[in-house]
């Protein structure tokens, strides 16, 4: 599935930056950019349309590419996954949704959940031009903290929310979205220390709650990987002429990092467990080497060595954050 914003998400985003001085949105995304790393939510960061707008213009693409590939990751798991129910919970301005109706066409209905108001308005205005699941969306001011039932759906997505959550209030809130869940939870996070770790809570009680890993783990054990190295992965994006203003930025692309776990039902059918490139493969004159999480629940290196003809060519195929290669 392709990182780049749907053509009808990329006019909206457009539209909304027609007219605004590309200085003073510059300088606008540089705050906003500054005030998420410094670890404020977005009730901090968003106060007015005008910052929603400087998001969708330089947050919004890196964070659709982001789930895009987390959802290409669980597609390759999974066999005839057909959701026609979408919860996208602290949804933002809704790149998400966006990403989920591009890869399952049978999405029919959406209910988004923000605490802000001006997010879910952004969302509205996007989604006008989009998929009829996004643009007849029910969009509801919410607070995810709280211990409300949220409505069922077959897919569930919580993007970048985590982030924004007291470490100690989100075991209870995956818990609570995966009541709601009748298929498919997608987490995506940063790709800091920090969202590692908020992402091992979710995937501590997912377990817990019976949940199934489909993707990036290989296993259900407890994970191997330790402080200070944490698990994530990048996904490169080309940036548009406003994404580049917007970022004040010469470079055409941009290398978001990202962490993410999707778990599913038992009821969904899978393809099996296999191990995954956990960092970039690492090429020496005779070999390969990967670093891979295992279904036997190690972190450890595989090497394919050069005169190995049966394996050697696909490996050099194989990327970070790819499935592949046998034990
Ligand atoms: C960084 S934005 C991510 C937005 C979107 N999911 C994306 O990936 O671009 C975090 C979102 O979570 C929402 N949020 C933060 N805390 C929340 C809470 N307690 N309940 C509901 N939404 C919340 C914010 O309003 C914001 O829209």
């Amino acid at each position: 599935m392709s990182p780049d914003l749907p053509p009808a998400l990329r006019q909206g985003v457009d539209a909304l930056l027609h007219g605004v001085r590309r200085s003073g949105l510059a300088a606008r995304s540089s705050d906003l950019s500054d005030g998420y790393r410094a670890g404020k939510a977005s009730k901090v960061v968003i106060r007015s349309a005008e910052d929603a707008a400087a998001y969708a213009a330089a947050r919004l693409p890196a964070t659709y590419a982001a789930v895009a590939r987390a959802l290409s990751e669980a597609d390759e798991r999974l066999v005839d996954f057909q959701p026609t129910s979408l919860l996208d919970a602290g949804s933002g301005p809704g790149a998400a949704g966006w990403a989920a109706t591009q890869l399952w066409g049978s999405l029919e209905t959406a209910v988004l959940l923000d605490s802000s108001r001006i997010f879910l308005d952004l969302a509205k205005r996007l989604a006008a031009g989009g998929p009829p699941a996004l643009a007849q969306a029910d969009r509801r001011l919410a607070d995810l903290t709280q211990a409300d039932p949220w409505p069922r759906a077959d897919l569930v997505l919580a993007s970048y929310v985590l982030a924004e959550l007291p470490q100690d209030k989100i075991p209870d809130v995956v818990e609570n979205l995966w009541s709601a869940c009748d298929g498919l939870m997608v987490v995506v996070e940063p790709g800091s220390s920090e969202g590692w770790a908020k992402i091992k809570l979710a995937r501590d009680r997912l377990i817990a709650l019976g949940a199934v890993l489909v993707a990036p783990c290989a296993h259900a054990l407890p994970c191997p990987i330790q402080a200070p190295d944490w698990c994530h992965f990048v996904q490169r994006l080309p940036r548009s002429r406003d994404h580049r203003q917007a970022k004040g930025a010469d470079r055409p692309f941009e290398d978001e990092k990202f962490i993410y776990l999707i778990a599913a039902r038992p009821e969904l059918a899978l393809t099996g467990q296999a191990p995954r490139i956990l960092a970039p493969p690492r090429q020496t004159k005779t070999a390969i080497e990967f670093k891979i999480c295992t279904p036997a629940g190690t972190c450890s290196t595989h090497t394919v060595a050069r005169r190995d003809k049966d394996n050697y060519p696909a490996a050099r195929r194989l990327d970070w954050g790819d499935l592949g290669l046998g034990e």
